[in-house]
């Protein structure tokens, strides 16, 4: 097994990976929840069917109470009022303040169970059971929990931290493709803003069958990375925004296409090969650099370049926004590996963006 601490004053968690780990769900549980009795397991309708159960038998082995709240698959699920039904589903099972929530499945149901267990009794205990690659290097450590607004993706939400992350890399045998090539754009991104040596591990792996030979380590290195980023800077004022490479370009993506034409993994492996361009024109990313990552990203089936009106990336960097001021804080990276903040003008990454 391998094992991780995310070692945060007062609130330091595991996670763990291994092989098969659902079935130990219920020891590990037990051991960092000595006093709950009863633990409220949401899901959604497609990892339901295929892990619930065997996560129910091993937490009700284990001597938990338990029941599995299902919500239908989908980023629309993640919103207040299916927020308000969790909390209702959570006091008719009897939920104390001792007790814990889990969260089996991907990034949605990790975001909103986690706001669920911030906020139900004042906040309870939860653990994550992640089952997307996106979720088991991503979302799934950190703390951030949220659902949308209809103004918006994530805006009402929490840091909340887990008291233990349990990833089974073989639930990943079952996502389905595209799913699989989105977490993919995660995972490069971890490569280009922290770890050059990690990023030529991925390059010469570049299918689904080459990074699962070896998803223990993947997982590890991703997730170990995301931790030391967490630990110096929880809160999303520093240190952590290196996560958003490639993020500010992919929103515009994502706006163009409405949210339906590109996944955000799609967009945000597009938004770093764009943003490795701008570091180049500005003279902070050496040459070759963006066609290292436009090739990664290719190999995985991931695009390259979405096109995009200069509305659409007027927005993504919040010019449109009255009061939101003149300078955007642009991720670039100087070289493989190693990310920095760049504070610019807005208009002047605007006008960049119009001669690439
Ligand atoms: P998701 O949770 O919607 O899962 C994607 C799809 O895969 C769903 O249809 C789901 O039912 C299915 N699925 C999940 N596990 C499966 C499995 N093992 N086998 C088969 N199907 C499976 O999406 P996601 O990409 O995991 O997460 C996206 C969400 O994560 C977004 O809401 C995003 O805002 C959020 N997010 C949060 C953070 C954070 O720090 N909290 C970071 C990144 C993203
Ligand atoms: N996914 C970005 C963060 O956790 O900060």
């Amino acid at each position: 097994m391998k094992k991780l601490t995310v070692d945060l004053p007062g609130r330091a968690y595991d996670i763990l990976i291994e092989r098969s780990l659902l079935d130990q769900a219920g020891a590990h549980c037990k051991t960092v929840l000595p006093k709950a009795r009863k633990l409220f397991i949401v899901t959604d309708s497609n990892v339901g069917p295929l892990y619930g159960q065997r996560v129910l038998d091993s937490l009700s082995g284990a001597g938990f109470q338990t029941t599995l709240y299902t919500i239908p698959a989908g980023e629309q699920s993640k919103n207040p009022a299916q927020l308000a039904e969790l909390w209702e589903s959570m006091m008719a099972f009897g939920l104390t303040r001792t007790d814990a929530v889990a969260a089996l499945g991907g990034g949605v149901v990790g975001d909103l169970t986690g706001f669920a267990a911030a906020t139900v009794l004042r906040g309870v205990d939860f653990v994550q059971i992640p089952t997307t690659l996106l979720a088991q290097v991503d979302s799934s450590v950190g703390g951030k929990v949220a659902v949308d607004l209809s103004a918006g993706k994530n805006l009402a939400g929490a840091f909340w931290q887990p008291k233990l992350v349990l990833m089974d890399p073989e639930t990943l045998n079952t996502l389905p493709l595209p799913t699989f090539m989105e977490g993919m754009a995660e995972v490069i991104k971890y490569g280009c803003i922290l770890n050059s040596v990690f990023f030529r591990f991925l390059e010469i792996r570049p299918s689904r069958r080459q990074i699962m030979e070896e998803i223990e380590h993947v997982l590890y290195v991703c997730c170990n990375l995301k931790r030391s980023v967490v630990v110096e800077d929880e809160r999303d004022t520093g240190l952590r925004m290196l996560l958003n490479f490639g993020h500010t370009l992919g929103h515009a993506y994502e706006l163009a296409g409405h949210y339906t034409e590109w996944s955000h993994g799609e967009a945000v492996a597009a938004g770093m090969c764009v943003a490795a361009q701008l570091g180049v024109r500005l003279g902070v990313t050496p040459a070759g650099v963006p066609e290292r990552i436009a090739d990664i990203c290719a190999s995985f089936g991931l695009p390259t370049a979405i096109s995009c009106t200069m509305e659409d990336y007027a927005a993504a960097v919040g010019l449109d926004k009255k009061g939101a001021g003149a300078d955007i804080s642009l991720i670039l990276l100087e070289q493989i590996g190693n990310a920095v903040p760049r504070k610019l003008p807005k208009n002047d990454v605007l006008d960049l963006i119009s001669t690439l």
